[in-house]
């Protein structure tokens, strides 16, 4: 990770997508940020649907366009929310996290510092891809 990405710089750019996401339903907005293993980074934003299961979170959507542009390791993840304290990754979002070797997850803590854990504490005993090859 270069200088200028720093985790506190990672939340804000979570906290910019955030923004833009489409949430009608819950008002919840949540913005997220990979950075792949070059340092590139991706951002997303939860998308919700009149037919509530059809929401993308803002993680899955970071990852899903980082994937997208061909990216198959990913290290860290921040995601930051804008409507309440913390957000923490839903259990559906740490498995596809799972899936690209995300290791550091950067959440912002109620004093606005960042507090990144390790996917390991967040899903432990997971199954991976490992698992099938
Ligand atoms: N949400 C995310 O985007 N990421 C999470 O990890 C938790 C939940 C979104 C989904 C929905 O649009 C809203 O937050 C409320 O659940």
């Amino acid at each position: 990770m270069t200088d200028a990405l720093t985790p506190e710089a990672l939340l804000d750019m979570a906290a910019d997508a955030a923004t833009r996401a489409y949430v009608p339903y819950s008002s919840f907005r949540v913005g997220a940020v990979v950075v792949d293993e070059d340092g590139n980074t991706y951002c997303g934003a939860n998308v919700e649907n009149a037919a509530f299961p059809a929401t993308i979170c803002a993680e899955a959507n970071a990852i899903t366009t980082a994937v997208a542009a061909g990216v198959r390791r990913i290290d860290t993840v921040a995601v930051d929310c804008l409507d309440g304290d913390l957000c923490t990754p839903c259990g559906n979002c740490r498995q596809i996290m799972r899936e690209f070797g995300v290791g550091i997850v950067i959440l912002r803590n109620a004093d606005g510092t960042a507090g990144p854990v390790t996917l390991e504490d967040l899903l432990p005993m997971s199954f991976g891809p490992d698992a099938l090859h």
